[in-house]
């Protein structure tokens, strides 16, 4: 059974299904289309099936002619799950959001699982990529496997492999960064490698797939605890009159044992502001409270509010008020260059002012309209970054620094601006670091 799945995955005639096309699933469904091997893309938003299967992109860093390409060579995707019938791999691409306790919520994997298991037969490999807490691929995923009576590791093969793409990251593709891969038995270890060695440069394999999922958590934890100390050095910096940037660039000189990071408004994105909570609700069960975790998560949660004090010190200092005042935020997705808005602070930062009775606008190449989210919703288009419309606000706040954003234009306008991100390095009466 391994050998015969081995075999096909290695001569590319294995059929790879992809489950979940977003920021994670598309990619690794384009690289498998791209190398040669048939793929079938699940997504249950039917939206993104018609764009893929008409060659059209929805991620801002990949191209229609990408999408074109593979759906060419071998892609096709589909909303019908009953197509994983004719797929050798059914790799689980889904989102691990946190529940409204902020606990995990792992109904995305279960329930497409559940609705995926009257399809699966023998001889097929089962990957999960999601982020998780260590243990949900063997207690979560293998018990719902075995009771189709298949056994795993001789039948069925169950891997747990968890994605590290960095979306808009020009440095690097889905196969030129390194992959752990792990499997619940040695044989699943076994066609894990296989599945994924085509596709990926570097594959790192690990003992057990509680390693792997661990080593993703701590991958992304490492990133929130060290953001968070440099937040909270921020603050520090900030009371004492000291330009944090101006620090950082100068330790950053040091050639050992310092590894810069940046302070910002806060955490966005699927991963950082989440990722923490899968591990810190896990250890609960072993009796364990990573404190550690807990307080950067702490820490980090607390800058939109803390950009919103300097933005109501720097109006206050016009003798202004926050109240009546109009704000452009610039750049609203959560990091740099990209589109993505999940979890981004410039929300929080958006809500917060306009619930002290500030007229928002927002400026941001990479996102048009203000998209529907499932916590708020601003009736809100970017606007152009003009004299005019940089006349008409009072303040500017620059959430996401995104390239390409005439900086000069918004400081020569003398509008006061609120700086997150450390663009304007040299002191000017009318910029404020927050
Ligand atoms: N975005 C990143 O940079 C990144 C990086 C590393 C790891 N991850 C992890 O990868 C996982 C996926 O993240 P993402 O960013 O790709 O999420 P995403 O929201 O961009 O994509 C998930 C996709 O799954 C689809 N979907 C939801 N339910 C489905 C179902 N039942 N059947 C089929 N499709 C369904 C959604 O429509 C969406 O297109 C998460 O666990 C995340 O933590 C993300």
């Amino acid at each position: 059974m391994k050998d015969q799945l081995i075999k096909k995955l290695h001569s590319k005639s294995a059929v790879i299904g992809v489950i979940g096309l977003g920021y994670v699933g598309l990619p690794l469904a384009l690289r498998y289309a791209q190398v040669g091997y048939k793929v079938i893309g699940f997504d249950i938003d039917p939206e993104k099936t018609e764009k893929i299967n008409s060659g059209e992109s929805y991620i801002s860093h990949i191209s229609d002619a990408t999408i074109q390409d593979a759906v060419n060579k071998k892609l096709k995707a589909t909303s019908n799950y009953s197509n994983a019938r004719n797929s050798d791999a059914l790799i689980m691409c889904l989102p691990t959001p946190l529940d409204k306790h902020r606990e995990p919520d792992l109904s995305y994997i279960i329930n497409t699982l559940e609705a995926l298991i009257p399809y699966i037969s023998k001889r097929q490999v089962v990957s999960l990529e999601s982020t998780t807490y260590p243990g949900t691929t063997d207690e979560v995923l293998r018990p719902r496997l075995a009771a189709t009576g298949l056994e795993v590791g001789k039948d069925i093969f169950l891997v747990y492999s968890p994605e590290r793409e960095d979306p808009g990251n020009p440095d690097f593709t889905t196969n030129t960064i390194p992959k752990i891969c792990s499997g619940i038995t040695p044989a699943c270890l076994e066609v894990g490698m296989a599945l994924y060695e085509q596709v990926i440069d570097q594959l790192v394999p690990v003992s057990s797939t509680r390693t792997a999922e661990m080593t993703k958590l701590l991958e992304n934890i490492h990133r929130a605890v060290n953001i968070g100390l440099v937040n909270e050095m921020k603050v520090v910096a900030d009371r004492m009159g000291i330009n944090i940037h101006e620090v950082i660039d100068a330790a950053a000189t040091k050639p050992f044992g310092f590894v810069p990071y940046y302070p910002g408004p806060g955490l966005g994105g699927h991963c950082i502001p989440i990722d923490p909570f899968y591990l810190t609700w896990k250890a609960r069960e072993f009796g364990i409270n990573p404190r550690l975790v807990e307080l950067a998560g702490e820490v980090n949660s607390r800058m939109p509010q803390w950009v919103v004090k300097k933005i109501t010190d720097g109006l206050n200092s016009k003798k202004k008020s926050i109240n009546g005042s109009r704000i452009l935020v610039l750049g609203i997705a959560y990091k740099k260059n990209v589109d993505d808005m999940r979890e981004s602070p410039a929300v929080e930062i958006m809500r917060l002012l306009q619930e002290k009775g500030a007229v928002i606008g927002y400026s941001d190449p990479f996102v048009p309209v203000f998209p529907k989210m499932r916590r708020y919703n601003f009736e809100l288009s970017s606007e152009e970054l003009t004299h005019k419309t940089l006349n008409y606000y009072d303040c500017a706040v620059i959430v996401a620094d995104h390239d390409g954003i005439d900086y000069k234009l918004i400081s020569d306008s003398g509008i006061l601006i609120v700086d997150t991100r450390g663009v304007y390095r040299s002191h000017a009466d009318n910029i404020i670091r927050a």
